[in-house]
């Protein structure tokens, strides 16, 4: 018998091959790289620019506030946990912390993991067991696409926001199981906020629990950014999960769930990131703790956030721009072609604002996009800088008229 002989993969061969498909599919990426801190005004390749990519809607990324408690933790706690939340690596400040974040959310405990990623894991991955139904948006983030990968339950997609599409998924689906409706907050891309009343409300004709991954609405919706869901009145409502991420308005890192106590406890015992990942370094800790209390003792940050963008937006349909229907900080301009939303984001760069072009897969074909964020940090000046970039840029490139 003659064998086929074939050349080995080898660990260079794999690693060639697979970034030469990214880049024959110009999905290739070399992130930015700041040269100064997080701010609404940093710098990059040497040049002073109006920052309009980041998620940083509070500011507080480079807040004094939050950086002396981040330097007092550091200093009373040390540099690390230590080891894995539920062996040795709970300090007094972790579940200080949570008990803040949870008398904040209005519910009864919270549970801190290390980022927004890893609680979509952890808790989806806990909750949602074989014989169970799970329809998700089809706008939802990677975090929650990867976090049911690893659930065994039945998965479905609902087109975006479409109350008529989710029912017919819900009627096709019957189970004795458990249903679970999940849902972004804000969705990322494109700066909407899911109707989450009707939603809940859908739900319940099917006693499902609806699941809010509120990475974009913590800090930005809600009284004094408690979130989408008390945005819509819903956080006394047992059926209504609240997860979010502590790495965008509150310009930390993390993650969370806010729920009942008992969902605590078990996602203490159950969720993979939890169990098996070492726990947040004090500095952490210090800043996420100083986030929560600075935005309850020191009004106008959601109110600088909401004007900026008000005023942004209104400019930028002035100057004949498509925002996408966007109803939040999160202002996407519309380019179409992937090729010309990069392009449009090089002149920007060039004329001093950073604002970051995505194409497709990140969004749909013929959707390539500027995704531009704004926060409570950017001056009239910062904004009306940016505009004036946007105007020259969008008429050299007669994306808009004159
Ligand atoms: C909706 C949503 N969920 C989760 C995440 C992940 O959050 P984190 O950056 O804390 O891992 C993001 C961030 O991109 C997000 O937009």
């Amino acid at each position: 018998m003659t064998s086929t002989l074939r050349e080995p993969v080898t660990l260079q061969g794999r690693i060639r091959t697979e970034l030469q498909k990214l880049h024959d599919a110009h999905l290739h990426i070399s992130p930015r790289v700041l040269e100064a801190p997080q701010r609404a005004r940093t710098r990059i390749l040497g040049r002073d620019v109006v920052n309009l990519a980041s998620n940083n809607y509070l500011g507080f990324a480079d807040h004094p506030f939050l950086k002396e408690r981040a330097a007092q933790y550091l200093q009373r706690w040390g540099a690390g946990a230590g080891a894995v939340r539920t062996i040795a690596g709970t300090l007094q400040i972790h579940e200080d912390f949570e008990t803040q974040l949870a008398a904040f959310k209005h519910t009864g405990s919270a549970l801190v993991l290390q980022s927004g990623f890893t609680t979509n894991q952890g808790v989806l991955g806990t909750l949602l067991q074989e014989g169970d139904l799970v329809v998700s948006d089809e706008l939802n983030h990677a975090s929650i696409i990867d976090g049911l990968r690893l659930a065994k339950a039945t998965k479905k997609v609902y087109r975006h926001k479409d109350l008529t599409d989710l029912r017919r998924v819900l009627d096709e689906n019957p189970t004795d199981g458990l249903i679970m409706v999940v849902t972004d907050g804000v969705f990322s891309m494109d700066g909407d906020i899911a109707p989450l009343a009707d939603i809940v409300a859908l739900a319940r004709e099917y006693g499902a629990v609806t699941y809010v991954d509120d990475a974009h609405g913590s800090g930005v919706l809600g009284e004094q950014g408690r979130g989408t869901v008390h945005h819509f009145g819903l956080q006394d409502a047992p059926d209504v999960l609240q997860i979010g991420t502590l790495s965008k308005a509150w310009g930390v890192v993390g993650g969370y769930a806010a729920g009942p106590a008992d969902l605590r406890d078990l996602l203490i015992n159950r969720a993979r990131p939890f169990l098996f990942s070492t726990g947040h370094p004090p500095a952490v800790v210090g800043a996420l703790s100083a986030a929560i209390d600075l935005v309850q003792q020191e009004g106008g940050f959601m109110e600088r956030l909401w004007d900026n963008t008000r005023f942004f937006k209104a400019e930028l349909h002035r100057l004949g721009f498509d925002t996408f229907g966007s109803e939040t900080p999160i202002t996407p301009v519309i380019f179409g072609e992937a090729e010309t939303a990069f392009e449009a984001s090089r002149r920007l760069l060039e004329r001093g604002v950073f604002a970051v072009g995505l194409g497709f897969p990140t969004v749909p074909k013929g959707l390539a996009r500027i995704r531009n964020i704004v926060t409570a940090e950017h001056t009239q000046d910062d904004l009306e800088r940016a505009l004036n970039a946007y105007e020259a840029v969008g008429r050299e490139m007669g994306v808009i008229g004159g």
